[in-house]
């Protein structure tokens, strides 16, 4: 009876919520093809890997799940002198047409050579992981590095791959594997970097993504996680309002998103990275006190601990164990 109330009050908000969430996604599209957003995620990955993780070169070959609307999170990588880039979605959401990626390139590209420190909360409020500087990674990118990795010859061979996906040109690869379904796409041991923004919250099934990138990862590389999990639109009430909907609820609205969050609470995350083989480095939560009331949630999560109930997000380094 109770149950039914809760579900009646659900519906009726609805049409508010798919509002919402495609506003969401509509401003993630944005954010995602913005040269500025991919330089802000690129760096923040790659900083805090150096302060936090032991991080001393930047990577040489990168993959990343879910690049969604764009592919310039790897454009910032191949820029920063990764010579491999692999970027692996459930559906082909960036554009093949080489017009956006030659924008993002030449936009990036100015972004690095003026040594731009990394936008900040400012520019984009909901963007985490928060630095405590904002300031350009000289440490890293010296100006030697960075003297090399943008020499116009090198560019021109990044802008070929890219035009030429799967194919390497002059020592640089770009691949795009969207949809991808099989952990073989990618050899294993090859990579020295994963990151994702944003998408672990997504996944359906975890524990294959999870150990997908720990087959990928070379001994003692990096996987780099930013999740987000927040309710994405689906609740107007609570930042977790999304813990309400009851499962029946949920996979009605779910079903027209596939996409759309997978509800999982940051144990569940920190406990399949580690079942996967991975030794945490870093993890630097965001918590609210904010959120939906225990008696409002659906029967499946009234067992979440308080410290799921109160995470908001979860920035998250690890190497192989
Ligand atoms: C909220 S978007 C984030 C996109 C981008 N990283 C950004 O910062 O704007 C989530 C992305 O995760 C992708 N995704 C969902 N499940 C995935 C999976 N199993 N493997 C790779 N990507 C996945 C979605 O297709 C989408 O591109």
């Amino acid at each position: 009876m109770y149950l039914k109330a809760i579900e009646r009050r659900l519906i009726s908000h609805i049409p508010h919520w798919l509002g919402q969430v495609l506003r969401r996604a509509r401003r993630g599209r944005a954010d995602a093809g913005s040269a500025r957003y991919c330089y802000a995620v690129w760096l923040r990955h790659l900083t805090l890997a150096a302060r936090d993780a032991g991080l001393d070169r930047v990577p040489d070959a990168v993959a990343e799940l879910g690049p969604g609307a764009s592919l310039g999170v790897g454009l910032a990588a191949l820029l920063s002198g990764a010579s491999r880039y692999h970027a692996l979605d459930v559906a082909r959401d960036a554009p093949d047409e080489p017009e956006q990626t030659r924008r993002l390139l030449d936009e990036l590209l100015v972004l690095f050579e003026r040594r731009e420190p990394i936008p900040g909360p400012t520019e984009f409020p909901r963007l985490e992981p928060a630095l405590e500087s904002y300031a350009f990674p000289h440490e890293l990118l010296t100006d030697d590095h960075l003297g090399r990795s943008l020499a116009a010859s090198r560019v021109e061979a990044i802008r070929a791959a890219c035009a030429a996906l799967g194919a390497e040109t002059a020592g640089i690869r770009v691949a795009y594997h969207a949809p991808w379904h099989d952990p073989g796409v990618i050899e294993p041991g090859s990579v020295d970097f994963i990151v994702s923004q944003a998408v672990l919250e997504c996944v359906d099934d975890l524990a294959t993504a999870y150990h997908a990138t720990r087959q990928w990862l070379r001994t003692g590389g990096i996987a780099s996680h930013q999740i987000d999990l927040r309710s994405h639109g689906t609740s107007d009430r609570w930042w977790n309002g999304h813990w309400e909907y009851p499962p029946r609820l949920w996979a009605f609205l779910r079903g027209a998103r596939p996409s759309l969050i997978n509800r999982e609470p940051v144990s569940t995350h920190v406990q399949r990275l580690t079942d996967a083989g991975f030794r945490i480095l870093t993890d630097r939560r965001t918590r609210r006190d904010d959120g939906i009331p225990r008696d409002r949630l659906a029967p499946p999560f009234r067992r979440l601990s308080d410290d799921d109930l109160a995470t908001s997000a979860i920035f998250i380094q690890a190497t192989t164990a």
